[in-house]
Formats: C-alpha cells, structure tokens, sequence
C-alpha cells in the first residue's frame, strides 16, 4: 500500500484542505492500523459548527421545556386516541359499518358515505389507522375493510366526550383543544368536501389560533430556538463584506420568523419573508415594521422561483418551518430552492415527521396534506421520516444533511425535527456526494481495513518542510 498516493487521494477529497495518511501498531489488536489525519476544509469547519451549535441549542431547549413537553407529549397521546374514536364516529354518522363482518371497498365506502374525491389519500389513512387499532379489519380484497362489532354512533359519540372531559388541559393545549372540538365535530361535513378547514384553523380570518400553535407548543419553542439560533450562527460565520441574505419561504403566522428575527444583527442580514399567501405577507409587514432589514414577497413553491421574481444564488441561508411537505412534490420543490442558495449556502428547516391521528382529524383536511403527486403516494403518508428527508435532499442535491434531534428517544418525543442540508460549494453529481468515512474507505486497497480520521488543525511540519509525525496525536492515547 502506497501511503503517499493514499494522502494524496485525500488531500483531493473536497472536504479535506491537508492531509497526512500513515501507520501505527493498535496496542489493542496487535495490528498495523491506518491513521488518516485530516484538516478539515474551511466549509467542513463551518458546518461542524452550525452542526454544533444546533445541537446545543436542542439540548439545551428540551431540558428547559422538559415538564411542558411531557404534558404535551401526554396531552398529544390522549388526542391521538380521542381522533381514532372520532373517525369511527364519523363513518358511524355516515352509515358505514352497519352490517358486521361484510368487507367493503374502500371506493364504494367513499361512493357510498360522499366522501369528496379529493379527500381520498385522508379517507385511506383513516382506513389504515382503524384497522390498526382494531376497530376494522382489513381485507379479505386489498382495498377492503370490515368490522366485527357494527359501529355506533351514540356509543361512539359517548366515548368521545367522556375522553374529552377527562382531558385537564390549560395554555396552549386549551388553545388546541378548542381548535380540535371544533374540526372534530365537522368531520362529515369535511370528508364530504361540504366545510373547508380554513375557517377552522383562521376563525373568521383572525390568524391568532394558528399563531399560537405554531409559537407557543412547547415543541415550536425548543425547535424555533434551535432554528433561530443555527440561523444566527450562520450570519456569525457568513460573508462580511455584505449583509447576508436570508429567505423565509411559507413563513405564514411569523411564528418562526419572530424568534428568528430577535435573534439577527440588523446591520448585517438582509431577510426575505414570503409565504404563498399574500393574507400573510401583509399581516407580517405591519407585525414586523420595526425591522427595518425585512423584505415581504408572495412564493409558491409549486412553482419556479424565477418566474416569481427571484434570481438563481440569491440567498445565503433559507428558512422553512413546516412547509416544504406542502409541496406537490418535495422533490421538484428542492430542486427549486438549492440554486436559489449561493455555493456552500444553508437550508434549515423544520418537519413534523410522524403521521398521527390528530393531523388527520384536524390539519390533515387542508390541501398541502393531501394533494403530493411524489413518492409520498406510495406510503400514502404525507410527512416523510428522517430517514425519508435525507434521502430526498441528497437526490435533491444537497451534500451534507443533518436532521436533530439524532437519539430515539428524543425522536419520539418530539415527533419533529429540525433539518439542516448544505448546498455544496460545486453542485457534484449525487454520486460524489457521499460520507467522508465511506469515501476513504474506497481509497484504500482494502475497503475493509480498520482506519481512524483524526481531524487536526494543521499538519505538523518542521522548518525543513518534512511532516514532524512524533506532534501528531494517536488515536489510541485517551483510551
Ligand atoms: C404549517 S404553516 C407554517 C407555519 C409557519 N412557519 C408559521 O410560523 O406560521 C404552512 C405555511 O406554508 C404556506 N404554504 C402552503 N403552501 C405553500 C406553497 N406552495 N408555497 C409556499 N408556501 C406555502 C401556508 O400559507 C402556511 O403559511
């Protein structure tokens, strides 16, 4: 094995500025091992450092929230329940399942009940989420559903209110309470496309309902938090010989932005608040007149940006708070943002990433949760997982992704995440787009030898030029 052709091959690596690729005997196996010391590149850096900071944040945010996220968590568990006895409620109401064990095709079952077309994909989930919780079964055909006890409307009805009285609820969840009464009892005039979920969410037009949710859910705060300060670390390490440029794309109540903008030194940021919605822009204009560095334009993400005004690399970083999964298709919509992004330039963003219940009964109805024409349609589940994000932003051209919080637990308990992805500095081919520890590996003659990365700040040399190797560390000196 050639160490200098080695070091040379990750010299070249665009993450890596220097390198210096040798060997050393493992007390631990006996066996000659492969140190590959590295000098991370000015962008590798920058983003471990966001990365960090994000991190942070997170840590920092879910021990200050802890008690009003397990309420939350708690309270969230109980509605999710409560939205599996309000959907058999509500086929009840609409005379489905009156004959036990009749299996039934779901297209009949929607000719039947009205269900309006476009409510199809939230008809299905229902489907799905009944059969898991036992109140249907699926089958024998693979779109049919039976049930074992008819379904009754006033037993149901029952059991929904007597849930709901034993809900002690205060602040913010009385806040969503109120929201979740009022969907719950619409259901059949919202399956039936007869009610439109708007006014249920903006009561006659007044944002205040939406904007407390999206501010005050004790997961908006810790993730907000982490959003604005990743964001501010970014204007810290951004260019500063000009303002740097933020985007702010479904911006909406200004939930987001508010926690954001307290956050950004004026004299250098430049923002851009849109939303598909000019109700929203024009709401915003007036809430934040005092940050004289805001800019507000309407952008749909469905379409292309440059037909709505804006130009290719415009933007240092841009923000998006639970809005890219509104998309028609996630991935055209990405591969609309990144060359709005300059080189090296920052998506953060914000997912709920597990389905529930609760959204199908209440936010489920509106249209960004139902109309995806991408490979959402398979699932036929409208939020993607973490797994599902950094699959779809790496085919969308972004090089290096992180999704927080990273542990199980602190996954489940949140149900959401913030997203942070990297246009890379040269937009490479997907192929070249993968992990440093996989792309060395490829480099060595065997791809299963044991090696070590240890990043370092520079590579020791003597005055003579030659690498002073004693100065380097070992990966085994801790241990
Ligand atoms: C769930 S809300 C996001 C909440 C928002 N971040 C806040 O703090 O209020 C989704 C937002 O995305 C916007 N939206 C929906 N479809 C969109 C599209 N195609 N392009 C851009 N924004 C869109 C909606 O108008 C709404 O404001």
């Amino acid at each position: 094995m050639d160490l200098n052709e080695i070091t040379a091959a990750v010299r070249q690596h665009p993450d890596i500025d220097d390198a210096l690729v040798t060997t050393a005997i493992s007390p631990h196996s006996g066996e000659e091992e492969l140190l590959v010391y590295a000098v991370p590149s000015g962008s590798a850096q920058r983003w471990g450092r966001l990365v960090e900071t994000a991190t942070a944040c997170l840590v920092e945010g879910m021990a200050e929230q802890r008690e009003a996220l397990r309420t939350w968590r708690d309270f969230w568990d109980a509605l999710d329940e409560i939205s599996v006895l309000v959907m058999a409620r509500t086929l009840a109401q609409l005379g489905a399942f009156r004959t036990p064990e009749q299996p039934v095709s779901v297209d009949s079952l929607m000719q039947r009940c009205a269900v309006a077309p476009d409510h199809e994909p939230l008809f299905r989930q229902w489907m799905h989420v009944l059969a898991d919780n036992k109140i249907l079964r699926s089958g024998p055909g693979p779109d049919e559903y039976a049930c074992s006890d008819t379904l009754s409307a006033t037993e149901l009805d029952e059991q929904v209110e007597k849930r709901m009285a034993a809900l002690v609820v205060d602040g913010v969840e009385r806040v969503f309470t109120d929201y979740f009464v009022s969907s719950a009892a619409q259901q059949v005039d919202l399956l039936r496309g007869e009610a439109s979920p708007l006014p249920l969410l903006f009561p006659d037009g007044d944002p205040t309902l939406a904007e407390t949710f999206y501010a005050r859910n004790p997961i908006s705060v810790v993730l907000n938090g982490v959003l604005a300060e990743t964001v501010a670390k970014a204007v810290e390490l951004g260019p500063t010989d000009r303002p740097v440029r933020i985007l702010e794309i479904g911006a909406g109540t200004g939930a987001t932005s508010t926690t954001v903008l307290s956050r950004l030194p004026a004299e250098r940021t430049r923002y851009c608040f849109t939303d598909v919605s000019q109700y929203f822009t024009d709401h915003a204009k007036q809430r934040f007149a005092e940050h004289t560095f805001v800019d507000y334009a309407v952008l749909d993400l469905n379409n292309h940006p440059g037909d709505q005004g804006f130009a290719p690399e415009s933007f240092d970083v841009i923000i998006a708070a639970n809005v890219i999964h509104t998309a028609r298709r996630i991935d055209h919509a990405l591969e609309r943002l990144r060359p709005l992004l300059t080189p090296s330039g920052l998506l953060v963003a914000i997912e709920r990433t597990a389905n529930t219940p609760v959204q199908m009964v209440t936010v489920g109805f509106l249209e960004g949760f139902s109309y995806y024409e991408d490979q959402r349609k398979e699932s036929n589940l409208p939020l993607l997982s973490p797994a599902g994000w950094v699959t779809t932003l790496q085919e969308g051209g972004f090089h290096r992704i992180a999704t927080l919080p990273q542990g199980a637990a602190a996954t489940t308990e949140l149900a959401e995440h913030v997203i942070l992805a990297e246009r890379s500095a040269d937009d490479p081919p997907v192929a070249r787009r993968v992990k440093l520890h996989s792309d060395l590996a490829m480099l060595l003659p065997d791809p299963n030898a044991s090696f070590h990365i240890l990043p370092v700040e520079q590579i020791p040399r003597r005055p003579d030029g030659l690498v002073d190797e004693r100065s380097l560390p070992s990966p085994w000196d801790e241990a």
